[in-house]
C-alpha cells in the first residue's frame, strides 16, 4: 500500500489541461549538464556487460512494460499463484467464495501481502537452513483496498454491495476489515515438484490486531504505554500495517508496523484535554507533551481514522481506535490516550512455535517501519540491523546489540529467548549525510545531550526516547529523506542499499515546512505529467517524482562503526526524461522504472532485486520487479544536478553517483497485474524458487460498485484460473512462486 500521506491529493497537486506533450523534456538548454561531468570523469566507461558475462547473471530477456491485467515473467520462467487473500488455514474452513460473504478471516490469509520470508523446515518437521521442498511462509498483511480520495470508508472487496458508507460502520464488517490484518504463517512444500500451501498445516498461524502481544525492551511498563487494555503497560493488542520484514539469524521473523497512525481517531478539543494550548512554552513537559509527540507522529487534534472502526460499538475493541484523552490527569489507564504508543515496532514472531506469543522491541524504535536488514554476521561481533522510516523528509536508522553474536545461537531452542538477548538492549542510531559523500551515525539515547536538550519535547526516560526516535532524531539533526522504504545488505560486501520511493515534498529551495530543499543524498526536485486513468486529464507531479537508490558502506567494513560513505546507486526515472536531470542514471526502456520500494539481495545469486509500488508512471507500466548487479560505493564519482530557478542562476547539487548501469547490469524481470505493488520476496536455499508478493491489484476500482464486478480494475488472480470468480473475479493480494523452465537458478 502506498503511504497514505503520499497518496493524498497533495502529491498530484495540480490537474492541468495542458498541451504539452508529457514527459516533454524540460530545460532543453541545459540539457548536458548533468552526465556532462560524468562523461569527463571516471564513469564515462561502464565494464558492465564484462561484469554480467562472468557472473553467468542476467541471461533471460528483459521483459516489457504493460499495463494489462496479468503477471508477466521472462519467457523462460514460469509462475503459479499458491496463497492468496481469503485462502483456508485450517480443514475446517470454507473454502474462499470471494462474493463478499466470506466469515472467519482470522482463519484465513489476510489481505495486502507485503514482506515475506523463508523458514526451512526438515522432514521431521525440525527448523532447516538447507531444506528446498519445505518450509514456513511468514508475511505481512499490511492493510485493505479502500480508496480514500471518496471518502469511501469501507474495504472494497470484503463485503457485499448495498450497504452505504455512512457512519457509524457495522460491526460486522469492521471485525472482517481488522482480521485481514496482521500476520500470517503458513507452510508450503512441494507437491508432484510444485509448491503448494498446506492448509490443515499445524504450524499455520493469523496474528491480527487484536491478537495480545508483549511488549519488549526499554519501553515496557513505561507510563506512556498504561492503557485500558493494559493498566501495567507490559501488553499490547495485535500488530498493524505491517510492511516490511526481516529474517533473524536465529530463524524468527522481523515484521515492520509501518502506516499505523492513519487507523486512530483524535477528536476535536483533544489539545485542551491534554492541557496544551497556543502558550504552552517549548520544550514541552508533563501531560502537554503527549500533543507535541501525536502531531510529529500524524495524529494533530481533529484527524479521522482511516475506516472509522472506532464507530462500530462500545465494546472495548472498537473504542480503543479513538485516542481522546477524556481520564484528565490520570494515568491513562481509564482511556485510550496511550493506545496508538503500542503500535509502531518491530514485532518479532517465531513461526516455527504456535504457542509463543509475539514480542514488540521497542529499543529498535517507533516510526513507519519498513524492513529490517540485518549486516553480516561475525561470531563476537554486535549484531546490525538496518532500518527505514517510510514517510516523506524522514530518517534512516540502524540498530547496534549490546550482545556479542554467538554463533550457537543460529541454533537457539528458545529462539525469542535470542531475540530478547540482541533486540532489548543496544543503541540505535540516526543518520545524518554530508554533501561529500561522508556521513555518521548518531545515537539516539536518553544520556545523548543533543537529545536531552531538544527543543520541542522534554523526553522523560530511555523508554520516551524509544517510543519518539523521530523526535530524537529532530533533536540530533538527522538528515530528512525521500520517503525510506526497504533496505537491504549486499551479501557479497556488506555495503547497505536503501530505496528512497518518492517524496512529493522536495523542493529545489523549500519555502517552509513540510517541504525540504534539495541535498546531495536526495538532489532531485523536478516535474513530471501523467495520463490520469481517464486517459486525458493530465496530472503534473513534482518533487522528487521517481525515487533513487542510496548504498552506504561502513567505515572500515565494520558495521557498527559510527561513520560510512554513500553513494547514489540508481535513480528511477522514465527512459524518455531529461537524462541531465532526471534519468540521471540513463535507464533504457528495458530497465525504467519508477518509486523502487521492496528490495531484496540474493544470498545465493548476489543479485540486487528492485520491486516498485508506483503511482507516478501508471500510465507508462504496471508496477514491477527488477534483477540489478550491484557495484561498491564509490565505483562511479560526483555529478552536479542542475536545477532551474526562475529568474536566476541555475542551482547546481552536487551528489556522488554509482556507474550507469547498461543491459548487461539492470533488467525488468517481472511486471505485475494492474494497480497493484510489487512486494516481499524471499527464495529457497538453492536459488531454483522464488516467492513474491502482489499486493492490491485493482485498488482504484471504484468503491461505489463493489458489487458490479465489471467496474473492477482488475480480476487478478481469478483470470488467471486461481480461485473462485473466473474472469469477472474479485482482485486478491497473493503470493506467487516463479521458477525456470529448466528448473536452473533464478537470475541465471
Ligand atoms: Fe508499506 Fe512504505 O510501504
Ligand atoms: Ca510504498
Ligand atoms: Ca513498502
Amino acid at each position: 500500500m502506498v503511504d497514505a500521506s503520499a497518496q493524498s491529493a497533495e502529491s498530484f497537486a495540480h490537474v492541468l489541461a495542458t498541451r504539452l506533450d508529457r514527459r516533454r523534456l524540460l530545460a532543453a538548454g541545459a540539457a548536458t549538464t548533468g552526465w556532462m561531468l560524468l562523461g569527463s570523469g571516471p564513469l564515462a566507461a561502464c565494464s558492465r556487460p564484462t561484469q554480467a558475462a562472468a557472473s553467468g547473471l542476467l541471461g533471460f530477456a528483459p521483459v516489457k512494460k504493460h499495463t494489462e491485467d496479468k503477471v508477466e515473467v521472462p519467457d523462460t520462467y514460469r509462475y503459479e499463484v499458491i496463497y492468496a487473500l481469503g485462502d483456508p488455514l485450517t480443514g475446517a474452513t470454507a473454502e474462499y467464495r470471494n462474493d463478499g460473504s466470506d466469515e472467519d478471516h482470522e482463519r484465513r490469509a489476510g489481505d495486502h501481502h507485503d514482506g515475506i520470508e523463508y523458514f526451512g523446515l526438515s522432514a521431521d518437521g525440525t527448523p532447516s537452513r538447507t531444506s528446498n521442498d519445505r518450509a514456513l511462509l511468514a508475511m505481512n498483511h499490511e492493510a485493505t483496498t479502500y480508496q480514500e480520495k471518496n471518502k469511501r470508508l469501507r474495504s472494497h472487496f470484503l463485503h457485499k454491495a448495498a450497504v452505504a458508507d455512512e457512519l457509524p460502520r457495522l460491526a460486522s464488517e469492521v471485525d472482517k476489515e481488522v482480521a485481514v490484518h496482521g500476520i500470517s504463517v503458513v507452510e508450503v512444500a512441494k507437491v508432484d515438484g510444485a509448491f503448494r500451501y498446506r492448509r490443515e498445516s499445524r504450524w499455520n498461524r493469523r496474528i491480527t490486531p487484536l491478537t495480545p502481544v508483549a511488549i519488549h525492551g526499554p519501553a515496557r511498563g513505561n507510563p506512556l504505554l498504561r492503557t485500558r487494555y493494559s493498566p501495567d503497560g507490559t501488553m499490547g493488542r495485535g500488530t498493524l500495517n505491517n510492511c516490511g520484514t526481516g529474517r533473524t539469524p536465529w530463524g524468527t521473523l522481523l515484521s515492520g508496523e509501518e502506516n499505523w497512525c492513519f487507523y486512530f481517531t483524535r477528536p476535536v478539543a483533544d489539545d485542551g484535554a491534554r492541557g496544551f494550548t497556543k502558550q504552552t512554552a517549548r520544550p514541552v513537559a508533563g501531560l502537554a507533551r503527549s500533543v507535541v509527540a501525536l502531531r510529529r507522529y500524524g495524529r494533530a487534534e481533529g484527524e479521522a481514522s482511516r475506516h472509522g472502526w472506532e464507530t462500530a460499538g462500545d465494546d472495548d475493541r472498537f473504542r480503543r481506535w479513538n485516542i481522546a484523552c477524556t481520564g484528565g490527569d490520570g494515568d491513562g489507564t481509564a482511556d485510550y490516550r496511550h493506545e496508538m504508543n503500542s503500535m509502531g515496532f518491530l514485532v518479532e514472531l517465531d513461526p516455527y512455535d504456535p504457542t509463543k506469543t509475539v514480542r514488540k522491541r521497542t529499543a529498535l524504535g517507533r516510526f513507519a517501519h519498513e524492513a529490517a536488514a540485518f549486516a553480516r554476521v561475525v561470531a563476537g561481533q554486535p549484531i546490525v540491523i538496518y532500518q527505514g522510516d517510510d514517510a516523506r523528509n524522514e530518517y534512516i536508522y540502524k540498530w547496534v546489540s549490546a550482545a556479542k553474536w554467538s554463533p550457537a545461537d543460529a541454533d537457539a531452542a528458545d529462539r525469542l529467548a535470542a531475540g530478547d538477548k540482541y533486540l532489548d538492549a543496544g543503541t540505535l542510531y540516526v543518520a545524518r549525510f554530508g554533501a561529500d559523500g561522508s556521513g555518521e551515525w548518531l545515537p539516539l539515547t536518553f544520556d545523548n545531550k543533543a537529545v536531552r536538550s531538544s527543543p520541542d519535547y522534554v523526553f522523560a526516560d530511555a523508554g520516551d526516547v524509544c517510543l519518539h526516535s523521530r523526535l530524537a532524531g529532530d533533536a540530533v539533526g538527522a538528515t530528512r529523506m525521500d520517503r525510506p522504504e526497504w533496505c537491504s545488505v549486499n551479501p557479497r560486501n556488506g555495503e547497505a542499499y536503501f530505496t528512497l520511493t518518492n517524496n512529493s515534498n522536495r523542493r529545489v529551495e523549500a519555502a517552509g515546512a513540510p517541504q525540504v530543499a534539495v541535498d546531495g543524498p536526495n538532489p532531485r526536485s523536478y516535474e513530471d505529467e501523467k495520463v490520469a486513468d481517464d486517459g486525458k486529464t493530465k496530472l503534473l507531479q513534482s518533487g522528487n517524482v521517481n525515487g533513487h537508490i542510496l548504498r552506504l558502506a561502513e567505515a572500515g567494513g565494520d558495521p557498527a562503526a559510527t561513520t560510512f560513505r554513500w553513494d547514489i546507486y540508481l535513480f528511477g526515472a522514465e527512459a524518455t526524461a531529461d537524462p541531465t536531470r532526471v534519468n540521471l542514471s540513463g535507464l533504457t526502456t528495458d530497465q525504467d522504472f519508477s518509486s523502487p520500494d521492496g528490495i531484496a539481495f540474493s544470498t545465493v545469486s548476489g543479485l540486487c532485486w528492485i520491486q516498485t509500488d508506483d503511482q507516478a508512471a501508471t500510465d507508462a507500466s504496471n508496477s514491477m520487479m527488477l534483477a540489478a548487479l550491484p557495484g561498491q560505493v564509490g565505483d562511479g564519482g560526483k555529478v552536479g544536478v542542475p536545477h532551474p530557478r526562475p529568474g536566476g542562476e541555475p542551482l547546481v547539487v552536487d551528489t556522488w553517483v554509482g556507474k550507469r548501469p547498461d543491459a548487461n547490469s539492470l533488467k525488468r524481470f517481472l511486471v505485475g497485474p494492474r494497480e497493484c505493488e510489487i512486494t516481499g520476496l524471499c527464495e529457497t536455499p538453492d536459488g531454483r524458487t522464488l516467492f513474491v508478493n502482489i499486493q492490491h491489484p485493482g485498488e482504484l476500482s471504484p468503491a461505489a460498485s463493489i458489487g458490479d464486478p465489471a467496474t473492477y480494475t482488475s480480476h487478478w488472480p481469478g483470470n488467471h484460473g486461481y480461485g473462485a470468480g473466473g474472469e469477472l473475479a474479485r482482485p486478491r493480494s497473493a503470493t506467487i512462486v516463479i521458477t525456470r523452465r529448466d528448473g536452473g537458478r533464478i537470475g541465471t
